[in-house]
């Protein structure tokens, strides 16, 4: 057997792997016959390549509860997403909120345009299970606030928002609510119209089980984001002023088209099984292996205790033990891949007392079973013995 068949894959929260065989034959299928530059041309291939573009586009948009696909832009991920869309925001003095529990996909624009002098930021707490009061926003926003901006489940604790909930308050307070839906999309509903949100970062590669290299963020249509950067579209192309018109607005260039077919299957994967069906296996799987790491006393958990508002991720510190080194132990001696450190998000990990070192992280995918977790949990009970 080689290693890649042994391997124990616990790093889904990084990227879900393996992709489902149907969406990687899908891409290169459908690549082979239609991968020309979409719309750019009148022949009939590029349009038809327009119009698979456009199909997803519309997939989208219905999949996140919006209700204009023009208003669906590619980017590159969530975290070139999050960067159009603060960017594409700001303007000089104005105020944003965020979290302490934020990726760095978020806190590190914010703090380059703070140190700029362009921005003020109050970035609210969570307490110890990972959850955002949405009174503390309320509270947060001033007359300046541009934005609030908010992960919509967090790659540390596991922690889902209630997105619902911070989006009456940011409707009460006129200002718009942006959710990074990074580890969310796929394994909550999400609902942007109904919850008052105006815009959302998602990512291709993680639970919508696309391929790496795609991504990109939704508007519904109270919100406009400016132009940042800038050249061709294919449309208006007799004028050196960038498009206005979405999508163009806010894509350059070529698109990703075989990203784009890649995340238009995984959509098709994920609603085929259902986004609550694949929550509730990966958190019964996950439920399963806190009960296990609940048993072996050096072992330390973070994240809420209530399975219906978090993700399949658990975040562990063994006693007296670097993080680092049981990563390597869990990989070296158990063939058991999983994500140590600060998870881009030193904030939150200084709020729960683990930071610099960090923790371990667990992150059930799709595919895990229960053989999965119930060799991590006895590899962890053989590492924390004796600590
Ligand atoms: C909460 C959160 N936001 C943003 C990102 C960035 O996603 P990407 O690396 O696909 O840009 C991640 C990735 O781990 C994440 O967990």
């Amino acid at each position: 057997m080689d290693r890649q068949e042994r391997l124990i894959y616990l790093d889904n929260a990084a990227t879900v792997f393996p992709k489902p065989e149907g969406v990687l034959g899908k891409m290169m299928d459908t690549y082979r016959s239609l991968g020309v530059s979409p719309g750019r041309g009148g022949y009939d291939l590029s349009m038809m390549a327009a119009d698979l573009v456009m199909d997803v586009r519309e997939h989208l948009c219905r999949f996140f509860g919006s209700d204009d696909p023009e208003r669906v832009a590619f980017a590159a991920n969530a975290s070139d997403a999050l960067n159009l869309l603060i960017q594409g925001l700001i303007e000089p003095g104005c105020h944003v909120v965020s979290s302490r529990l934020e990726h760095n996909s978020v806190l590190r624009p914010l703090h380059h345009f703070q140190s700029l002098g362009l921005l003020t930021c109050d970035l609210v707490k969570f307490d110890e299970r990972g959850r955002i009061d949405p009174g503390d926003i309320a509270r947060a926003i001033k007359p300046a606030t541009r934005m609030v901006i908010i992960n919509h489940a967090s790659n540390v604790t596991g922690t889902i928002q209630d997105a619902r909930a911070i989006g009456r308050v940011c409707r009460d307070h006129d200002v718009p609510l942006i959710l990074d839906c990074a580890q969310s999309a796929g394994l909550v509903p999400i609902r942007m119209r109904e919850w008052g949100v105006s815009a959302i970062a998602f990512t291709g590669h993680k639970s919508l089980l696309g391929p790496s290299g795609i991504g990109g963020l939704v508007l519904t249509g109270d919100l406009d984001i400016r132009t940042t950067r800038f050249g061709g579209t294919g449309v208006d192309s007799e004028s050196l002023v960038h498009t206005r018109s979405y999508p163009h607005r806010l894509e350059t260039g070529t698109l990703n088209v075989l990203g784009i077919i890649g995340l238009g299957a995984g959509l098709e994967y994920v609603e085929d099984i259902g986004v609550d069906a694949i929550r509730t296996k990966e958190v019964a799987l996950a439920q399963r292996m806190a009960q296990g790491l609940s048993e072996i006393s050096s072992v330390r958990m973070h994240g809420p205790l209530d399975w219906d508002d978090r993700l399949a991720v658990l975040m562990t510190n063994v006693r007296n033990m670097m993080p680092e080194d049981v990563g390597a132990i869990l990989d070296g001696d158990y063939g058991i891949a999983v994500r140590t450190g600060l998870h881009c998000a030193p904030l939150a990990h200084r709020d729960l007392k683990t930071f610099p070192l960090g923790g371990v992280r667990f992150s059930i995918g799709p595919f895990n079973t229960i053989d999965d977790v119930d060799a991590a949990v006895s590899a962890m009970a053989e590492i924390g013995k004796n600590k």
